[in-house]
């Protein structure tokens, strides 16, 4: 009985040690998954977002087909991936992205700015994810807008849904843009919002299959 109980109490003191271990063993993986999967913070929707159809929405919004040319303005790619709180990719999301043109106008009716619209310019474009979530569109740089007291920093609306159901609404922001931190909604991001949310551009490579003068920016989204 005395051997009986001393293995039992090792015993008791192994599997506690384990449980400790497991514990922080489990715990340390779980935060490294959590932080790498921290759901992409909601933004406005903003006043802009498309009500008209058009006949081109597709992945290039430098050009408009049936109309001559390229529109004017630094040509630039944003590609990334769409993945829920675990990491895992999603395959088939449906990404509606708008934006500013160079001169600061989006094409809605409720826009006031004075500028005529650029016809080479797609305005807004809807893109699907591949199965490996992965989705990448090319466009061109956009202005800030607003007024002197309000002004925006550039930045690009995001939207994205899974089977019809929106999932997230959000903004893309521009590493070393002046106005970042001057930009009301920029400022209402949590630090670790502006981080994810601030993409750093860079030029495409020489051997890439990209527009020459091109840069390219990746843009992750935790739905
Ligand atoms: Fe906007």
């Amino acid at each position: 009985m005395k051997s009986n109980h001393r293995i039992s109490r090792r015993s008791v003191f192994k599997t506690g040690l384990l449980a400790v271990g497991g514990y922080f063993l489990s715990a340390s993986l779980f935060s490294k998954v959590w932080a790498a999967c921290t759901r992409t913070e909601r933004q406005s929707e903003g006043p802009f977002f498309p009500v008209n159809e058009q006949s081109d929405v597709n992945q290039d919004l430098t050009t408009v087909h049936g109309v001559e040319g390229q529109a004017s303005g630094q040509v630039i790619y944003v590609q990334g991936k769409v993945m829920d709180a675990s990491c895992q990719p999603i395959a088939g999301a449906e990404v509606i992205v708008w934006q500013a043109d160079i001169k600061g106008r989006y094409k809605h009716p409720g826009d006031a700015e004075a500028n005529e619209l650029i016809p080479q310019f797609q305005y807004w474009g809807r893109i699907i994810t591949e199965t490996d979530g992965s989705y990448w569109f090319k466009t061109i740089m956009p202005a800030a807008y607003g007024s002197f007291f309000s002004k925006r920093t550039p930045h690009i609306h995001f939207k994205v849904l899974v089977d019809g159901k929106e999932r997230l609404v959000s903004q893309m922001y521009f590493e070393g843009q002046e106005l970042n931190q001057k930009d009301s909604l920029y400022r209402y991001l949590s630090k670790e919002g502006q981080r994810q949310s601030t993409i750093r551009f860079q030029s495409v490579a020489a051997s890439s299959e990209r527009q020459v003068g091109a840069l390219e920016g990746t843009f992750d989204m935790y739905v």
